[in-house]
């Protein structure tokens, strides 16, 4: 089993709509995995993901309603195979958080697409409701590329 952890920056936005995004190709791939997401800012732990991201994931035909707001930990180092990061400001933050045990490979979400490589997923919180489906296409395209990668045994 390989355990994913996806990574933003409030953990109400990207990261919980990356998780949804990568769970619904896990099943499609029948990938055996753990998925999580999580924080690198701790304002909005305990809540609920933005009603916008909600929405967006309920168009996509996914429930992310029941996910709540959490802070990326030191455990999450030793725990997750893999750390991913929405956007080069969360990865450098969790390259710092990284305690010196960490055994995750770090990486950005976009990484795994042919010729995306470190480009960021956008923060979509300030922007309009048009901003959270740009936010799933991304996703959806991290995701995509990240699953195929892992089936193929990387
Ligand atoms: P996320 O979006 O990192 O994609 O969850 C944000 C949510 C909240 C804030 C920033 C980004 N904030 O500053 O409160």
């Amino acid at each position: 089993m390989t355990a994913i952890l996806f990574v933003c920056l409030g953990n109400i936005c990207r990261s919980p709509l990356a998780e949804a995004a990568f769970r619904k190709e896990a099943e499609r791939l029948g990938l055996d995995v753990e998925i999580d997401s999580a924080g690198t800012g701790d304002w909005h732990v305990g809540r609920a993901p933005d009603s916008r991201a909600q929405a967006v994931a309920a168009r996509n035909g996914v429930d992310i309603s029941h996910l709540r707001a959490r802070q990326v930990t030191e455990e999450d180092f030793r725990r997750f195979d893999h750390v991913v990061a929405l956007d080069a400001k969360n990865l450098a933050n969790l390259r710092a958080l990284r305690p010196a045990d960490g055994t995750a490979r770090l990486s950005l979400l976009l990484d795994h697409v042919p010729d995306r490589n470190g480009e960021a997923v956008a923060d979509p919180y300030h922007g309009e409701d048009a901003a959270f489906d740009m936010t799933w296409r991304h996703v959806t395209e991290g995701a995509r590329a990240l699953a195929r990668r892992l089936a193929e045994g990387a």
